[in-house]
């Protein structure tokens, strides 16, 4: 089996900003509580018309240039998502026309939060094999498009972003060892909710809201900081090496106080973790393919660094890399 490594990140925020302060307006809620109940102080969302694929495609370009490989040479698209333009095509087939990837092999993967691992613990196994020498590996998000903006337990949490990373075989580094879980007995946790059937069989269409996320947060809370913890002990073990030797961990930014509880879960001092949650809130699968992108771009990962990735989302599902970089 070939060894796989990340060899390019890259990234794209959408321009507008939405602060505490204008939720305020909007619901009934503060600054202060969203700040200090999940260390979020402002998010990006999409213009009007922008789309999940339109990040994917700007992140994607990024993170190929980082790489210096030429988008005609991608032999591999995956795009993590769980907000894509629409069922099909598929978010990958977008990306994959944009850049010009062609015969490029491409699809969706539906993941939520841990969709961006999911989707390069994937790739890597076409890589390993020999079946493809190289995988553009994208998550991007338009939370904002399934969003209920009267919900103040939903709407102050989410963010639109996309972050990606170009993989390719790799001699003396690369991602060491994986780990993925599903925990489908608490798949009623967190959901899309239906409610319209717009195109019924009897031409009678069903009224209701339009699909809107719904969440029991402080039940998820719990299983997200012990399934992180599981998920990275899994992965160091794996990797056969000790806990302590990780420079940077980069995690799933969901809330800041779950950072901090699987920090002192795992006794890993919190400087070692990579936050920008402040700055975006979560943003499903693109939480960490940003944060990733941006603790390369700060220098807090750097050549030969041990680096952990982990996650947990809607499903539920957790996971966690490490990787030699
Ligand atoms: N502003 C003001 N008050 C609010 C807000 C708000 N935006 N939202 C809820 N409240 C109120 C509640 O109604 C409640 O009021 P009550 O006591 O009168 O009933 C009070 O604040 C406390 O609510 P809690 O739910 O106890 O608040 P908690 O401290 O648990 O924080 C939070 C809520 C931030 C949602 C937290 O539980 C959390 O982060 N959970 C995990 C969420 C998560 O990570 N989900 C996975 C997403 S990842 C994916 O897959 C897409």
């Amino acid at each position: 089996m070939k060894k796989v490594g990340i060899i390019g990140v890259g990234s794209y925020l959408p321009k507008r900003r939405l602060t505490n302060k204008d939720l305020e307006k909007m619901v009934k809620t503060s600054d202060d509580w969203i700040t200090s109940r999940t260390g979020i102080r402002e998010r990006r969302i999409v213009a009007k018309g922008e789309k999940t694929s339109h990040l994917a495609i700007r992140a994607a370009q990024n993170a190929l240039k980082d790489s210096g490989l030429n988008p005609h040479k991608v032999e591999l698209i995956i795009v993590a998502t769980a907000t894509p333009d629409s069922s099909f095509p598929s978010t990958a087939c977008l990306v994959q026309k944009a850049i010009g990837a062609k015969h490029a092999a491409a699809f969706d993967l539906s993941a939520a939060c841990t969709g961006y691992l999911y989707a390069i613990t994937t790739a890597k196994q076409f890589i390993s094999t020999g079946l493809y020498k190289n995988a553009l590996v994208i998550a991007a998000e338009t939370m904002s498009s399934i969003i209920d903006w009267q919900d103040r337990n939903t709407c102050v949490l989410f963010g639109d972003g996309a972050g990606a990373c170009v993989l390719a075989v790799v001699k003396h580094k690369g991602i060491i060892s994986d780990f993925l879980e599903g925990h489908g007995e608490y798949s009623e946790l967190m959901s899309v909710v239906v409610e319209q059937t717009r195109h019924p069989l009897d031409g009678k269409s069903t009224s209701g809201k339009l699909p809107y996320v719904a969440m029991r947060g402080k039940e998820i809370f719990k299983i997200a900081v012990n399934s992180m913890a599981h998920a990275v002990k899994k992965a160091v073990s794996k990797a056969k090496i000790n806990l302590s030797i990780i420079d940077c961990v980069v995690p799933h930014q969901a809330n800041d106080r779950i950072i901090s509880a699987v920090a002192k879960k795992l006794n890993i001092p919190k400087e070692k973790f990579f936050i920008n949650i402040d700055r975006y809130g979560n943003m499903s699968a693109a939480s960490l393919a940003v944060a990733l992108d941006e603790a390369v771009k700060a220098q807090r990962i750097k050549k030969g660094n041990h680096v952990l990735l982990v996650a947990f989302g809607a499903g539920l599902v957790s996971g966690a890399n490490v990787v030699k970089w």
